[in-house]
């Protein structure tokens, strides 16, 4: 399973267009060391050249200019897209099916529950209708762990995961959780025998989960933020992570705790937020990750398993 990081970085992106935070300032003027990345999205493959999306970012456009693998050039009008799997409702995590209008129809994966938000609070599948005869056509992913895959990657086995975390401030249910608000994937390859698990926004790790994170070779997870109440304590928001579906990573029972129990898969943590320490690369929470073997993934990172 090739898997390709296309953004590394939480709603907002790093710098983020408008903040003056430590983080944003310093990369912006080159003081501080850390890379700039664009918001959350990753492209996964059984042969290297069919293609499955998770997560369409609104930054996706020099997200395919960054990865030529994606324009494979057969034909006049050509993508290596061949499916995408939407893991919550996002704005960060949808926003860039818009930017993919022209190459409609697309398949997109996603919970009722999504499919039910990007109908009604941020219309998507509505708004797109209107390109290319039914622009996105809507493929249910059932909470039932049960697998399913994407007839482009056929060695890829996929599971969806439901997780605790939050709906958008647009959703008909924001305050009122549903199970397929929000879910991680555990993928596996049919004849690699390689196993991800994918959770982007991951708010409680319980021990069914723990029982998936276990049996994976490689956990790409939430690395939002450092601390709930980051966004405080940078003076940039009041909303603490717990809020908006993220476990932050230190703590009683953050994810570092959480990654520290698990011995047997790589470690990379992936959707960080531009108020995180971890961003500059000679902070003592960057140093503090590296003892633990915990990896911060990088727009450009590339995996196999
Ligand atoms: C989140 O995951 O909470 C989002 O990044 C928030 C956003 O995109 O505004
Ligand atoms: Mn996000
Ligand atoms: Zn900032």
């Amino acid at each position: 399973m090739y898997i390709q990081i296309l953004g590394s970085a939480a709603g907002g992106g790093f710098p983020q267009w408008n903040c003056n935070c430590y983080n944003c300032s310093g990369v912006r003027d080159g003081s501080l060391r850390a890379h700039s990345r664009t918001q959350s999205s990753i492209a996964i493959s059984d042969d290297g050249e069919h293609w499955i999306l998770c997560n369409a970012s609104p930054d996706i456009r020099a997200q395919l200019a960054a990865f030529p693998a994606l324009q494979p050039a057969r034909q006049l009008r050509d993508t290596a897209i061949d499916g995408i799997i939407l893991l919550d409702s996002q704005i960060d995590h949808c926003t860039g099916l818009l930017s993919l209008r022209e190459g409609c129809p697309h398949k997109v994966w996603c919970t009722e529950m999504v499919h039910q938000d990007l109908s009604s609070g941020f219309p998507l599948f509505k708004m797109l209708e209107h390109w290319n005869g039914g622009g996105l056509h809507h493929q249910l992913i059932e909470l039932d762990a049960k697998p399913f895959s994407v007839p482009a990657c056929p060695g890829l086995q996929i599971t969806a995961i439901a997780l605790r975390s939050s709906a958008p401030p647009y959703s008909p249910h924001r305050g009122n959780p549903q199970p397929g608000d929000n879910i991680g994937l555990f993928i596996e390859d049919l004849h690699s025998g390689g196993k991800l698990f994918y959770a982007p926004g991951l708010g409680q790790v319980d021990d069914a989960l723990l029982s998936w994170m276990r049996r994976a070779d490689c956990l790409l997870v939430d690395g939002t933020l450092w601390r709930d109440d980051e966004m405080q304590r940078c003076g940039v928001g009041d909303k603490l992570g717990s809020e908006m579906g993220h476990l932050a990573q230190s703590g009683p029972g953050g994810m570092l705790e959480v990654l520290d129990g698990l011995s047997g898969p790589r470690k990379i943590l992936i959707h960080i937020n531009n108020t995180n320490p971890i961003l500059d690369l000679d902070s003592i929470e960057c140093a503090t990750l590296a003892e633990h073997a915990i990896e911060v993934s990088f727009d450009g990172m590339r995996i196999q398993l």
